[in-house]
């Protein structure tokens, strides 16, 4: 009986084909939505690999029923949807994709700050609608990035990358880490005085419990009231509720924001109602090349675990 994998979302045919014919696929044959957790349950125990999406919870009670399973390799550089200490516990490894979208996700991330620094959804959508009246001298005025200060939180690779890139805006890049870091263009800095002196303050933390609820009132507090929030790593860092108020109260100029506490973010969540906002649909990682390149790691870490070799891109 060959090894079973279980993919927990429709993949493209040339990312199953990687998989090769040494193992059995099984696939939640969906594109849009998840698998629905019995399904999940009923397959992941009797299934050798999952092949899972950052939707998925891959907690202790699925780890538990899974006798056969020996790997879990996650479509993403994050990987707090896994019960990491479960996984330890039954000789599970977790793998993750890390360096294959490290450049698209700080295009993003960039993209998404320049976006709220010059309002474009907000002026987009004002044109479509027909309020495009006249060109007004201070119509749709933002913020300058070219020659701002951006301060990173959480300087791992995609943090620097980001950090370059605001060079080449000719940006002040400060940055706050657990580990201090030897750069020579970047600044480490305490938490609260990046707080207080950034124009852009860029979420880039894994998401842990020393990161959840990290961004509140009191840390909105500290920011500029021409500065904006731009997170891009998980939506649980920032308190949306003291947010939205600093963004109606003036405490912060405008947020970026791609991730949020819950997904989909329902639409008729407060922070969507607010002009000084833009969203996008957790797509940080979403270029068709670093897609592709990180469904590769995936297959190959699967291969390696089901082929007894060494598997690259583990977290546990
Ligand atoms: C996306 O959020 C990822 O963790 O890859
Ligand atoms: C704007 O279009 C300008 O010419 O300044």
């Amino acid at each position: 009986m060959k090894p079973i994998v279980y993919v927990t979302r429709k993949l493209p045919d040339e990312a199953i084909a990687a998989l090769g014919d040494q193992v059995e696929v099984r696939m939640w044959k969906e594109e849009e939505t998840p698998v629905p957790r019995d399904i999940l349950l009923k397959e992941a125990a009797e299934a050798t690999a999952i092949w899972s999406m950052l939707s998925d919870a891959i907690d202790r009670e699925l780890i538990e029923k899974a006798p056969n399973l020996k790997i879990i390799s996650n479509l993403a550089v994050g990987y707090n949807n896994i019960d990491l200490d479960a996984a330890r516990d039954n000789g599970v490894i977790v793998t993750n994709t890390p360096d294959a979208l490290t450049e698209a996700t700080a295009d993003l991330t960039f993209a998404l700050l320049l976006s709220t620094a010059r309002r474009l959804s907000e002026a987009s959508r004002a044109l479509r609608a027909g309020e495009w009246k006249a060109w007004t001298p201070l119509g749709f005025t933002g913020q300058d990035v070219y020659g701002a200060t951006i301060g990173i939180i959480g300087m791992g690779r995609i943090g620097e990358a980001v950090a370059r890139r605001a060079k080449g805006f000719g940006m002040r890049v400060l940055y706050h880490n657990r580990t201090r870091r030897r750069f020579e263009d970047f600044i480490y800095s305490d938490f609260d005085e990046l707080l207080k002196e950034s124009d852009f303050v860029v979420l880039l933390t894994p998401y842990t419990s020393e990161t959840a609820g990290m961004i509140g009132e009191r840390e909105l507090g500290l920011m500029k009231e021409t500065a904006c929030l731009i997170n891009v790593a998980r939506g649980g860092i920032v308190d949306e509720k003291a947010l939205e108020k600093a963004l109606k109260d003036g405490g912060i100029w405008a947020a970026g924001l791609d991730v949020f506490e819950q997904e989909p973010v329902p639409t008729d969540h407060p922070l969507l109602s607010l002009p000084n906002v833009t969203v996008t649909p957790h797509i940080g990682s979403a270029s068709i090349q670093a897609r592709h390149a990180m469904m590769q790691l995936n297959a190959e870490a699967i291969l390696a675990c089901i082929g007894k070799k060494e598997v690259q891109n583990r977290v546990c």
